[in-house]
């Protein structure tokens, strides 16, 4: 920045008061002073230095926060069904957008309640999940399960469409949606497009640092499991991630892949408070400290280990435990890496395709990319980088990864203000690989 603009500063403060904001989309067509307009100029104004060529720190691994906005509106009542977007503008055109309005957000509504005992409903739900064949069906071309957990609109809607749009007609055959929301919120636009009906039905609040996050994904894993015995690969994804390649990339690097991918690190220097979070000792006998890991939320896994995870009752015992020490409770950092490396450990690569940036960050959340940070430049850096694996240390031997270079799928966290300069550099950047 050369010098602030009010310009500029109208974003910033766009994105540093997210909670007293919210964002609707209002169908009015494009009135001039708008975040996003404002913030394309502040682009024009200050081009930001090109990212350096070198992959990103290791991460220090806390849970994601919701992207700033829109948030959606409470209401008091779930909504029996969302309603239908009458006219699901799929924004082809991007000179179209529709613009956000912002709105005052009336009181948040109240926590989830604590995991204390499982929900019946889940109870059955993943017991029906764990019975299903782990292996896909023989002759059917896999699919890819995209799992969403978001607690506000998605604002990436767009983009993603037009990425899974790549895959044409015949594509609807490698691919399925599932979305995991917080019931209690309206959501405004609703889910349309690819992402219409595709909410499942039982969803439920989550909160950060607790075990709400885990049994989401729980849910997330035993519906695409039951859904469609052709899923083979299940991608869990938060709202402010976007994808970094085409969807035949993207398809065909993890349907070629017959291991899970997802970070699993071990000594990490804050695993001991995390591991004593619930009590010093109450991880015990299930998991000891030499069993905890530690890893990335969003991984890539594969059916049989989808059904490990919706089968599992012993671990998630323990970590559905509420935390007694406040500020290293991650339970969904751990549990995944943790059941994964203690059932599995040959079946995984110890890694994530989801690209986060932690340099520099020490407040627990990642960096988040704003409007202004979007180029050609930004997305190249974030493909090449190399991922970070986890070593796996196995009954002595070190089945070492060093040589692997997976590439990144996805990558977050970006700002909801992303989406147009995103679009415009979709067909010729994103989408090419
Ligand atoms: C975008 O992020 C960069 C780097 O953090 C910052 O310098 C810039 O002011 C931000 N721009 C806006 C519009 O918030
Ligand atoms: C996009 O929409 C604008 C405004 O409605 C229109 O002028 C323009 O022709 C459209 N562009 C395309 C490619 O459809
Ligand atoms: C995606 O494809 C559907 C069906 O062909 C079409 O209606 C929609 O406009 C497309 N969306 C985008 C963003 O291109
Ligand atoms: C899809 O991607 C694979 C591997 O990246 C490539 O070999 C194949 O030619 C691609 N197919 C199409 C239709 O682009
Ligand atoms: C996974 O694939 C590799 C080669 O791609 C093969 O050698 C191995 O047997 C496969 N493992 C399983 C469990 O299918
Ligand atoms: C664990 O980490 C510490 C410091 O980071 C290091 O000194 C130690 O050798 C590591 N232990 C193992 C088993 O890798
Ligand atoms: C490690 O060794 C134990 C005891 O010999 C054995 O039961 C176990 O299967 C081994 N694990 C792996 C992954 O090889």
């Amino acid at each position: 920045m050369l010098s602030p603009n009010p310009l500029s500063l109208f974003c910033a403060v766009l994105l540093c008061f997210p909670l007293a904001l919210v964002l609707t989309i209002s169908s009015t067509s494009t009135t001039l002073f708008t975040p996003f307009v404002s913030c394309r100029l502040g682009a024009f104004l200050s081009p930001p230095p090109p990212p350096p060529l070198s992959p990103p720190p290791p991460p220090p691994l806390s849970p994601p926060l919701p992207p700033p906005s829109p948030l959606p509106r409470p209401i008091s009542k779930p909504p029996k069904t969302l309603p239908k977007n009458a006219n699901s503008s799929p924004l082809t055109n991007t000179t179209t957008l529709k613009q956000p309005v912002i709105k005052q957000l009336p009181p948040p509504p109240p926590p989830p309640p604590p995991v204390s005992e499982d929900d019946k409903d889940d109870v059955d739900l993943l017991r029906r999940a764990s019975r299903v064949n782990p292996e896909p069906t023989k002759g059917h071309p896999k699919k890819v399960a995209f799992l969403f957990m978001t607690t506000t609109p998605l604002s990436f809607s767009s983009l993603w469409e037009l990425f899974f749009n790549q895959s044409g007609a015949r594509g609807k055959g490698q691919y399925n949606i599932y979305i995991h929301t917080d019931p209690r919120l309206q959501y405004d636009p609703p889910f349309s497009g690819v992402f219409e009906g595709r909410v499942i039905p039982s969803s439920k609040p989550t909160r950060r640092n607790t075990p709400t996050l885990i049994i989401a994904a729980r849910r997330l894993l035993s519906h695409a499991l039951l859904d469609d015995p052709d899923n083979y690969m299940f991608v869990l994804l938060s709202g402010s991630c976007i994808p970094l390649h085409s969807f035949n990339f993207t398809y065909t690097t993890l349907v070629s892949s017959n291991k899970s991918f997802i970070e699993i690190l071990n000594n990490e220097t804050t695993a001991w408070g995390r591991w004593t979070a619930r009590g010093e000792t109450v991880m015990l006998p299930e998991v000891s400290f030499n069993d905890f890991r530690i890893g990335s939320q969003f991984w890539a896994i594969s059916r049989r280990h989808a059904r490990v995870v919706v089968k599992d009752v012993k671990l998630w015992r323990k970590f559905r435990l509420p935390c007694v020490t406040a500020g290293t409770c991650f339970p969904e950092e751990n549990y995944f890496p943790t059941l994964l490396s203690m059932v599995d450990p040959q079946g995984v690569i110890p890694t994530t395709l989801t690209n986060v940036n932690w340099r520099g960050r020490h407040d627990g959340h990642p960096r988040t990319y704003n409007s202004s940070e979007v180029d050609p430049g930004l997305i190249r850096w974030l493909r090449e980088s190399r991922p970070r694996y986890g070593s796996l240390t196995i009954n002595g031997s070190d089945l070492s990864v060093m040589d692997r270079w997976d590439p990144f799928l996805f990558a977050r966290k970006f700002a909801p203000n992303c989406v147009e300069p995103l679009l415009s550099i979709a067909k010729d950047v994103l989408f090419k690989d």
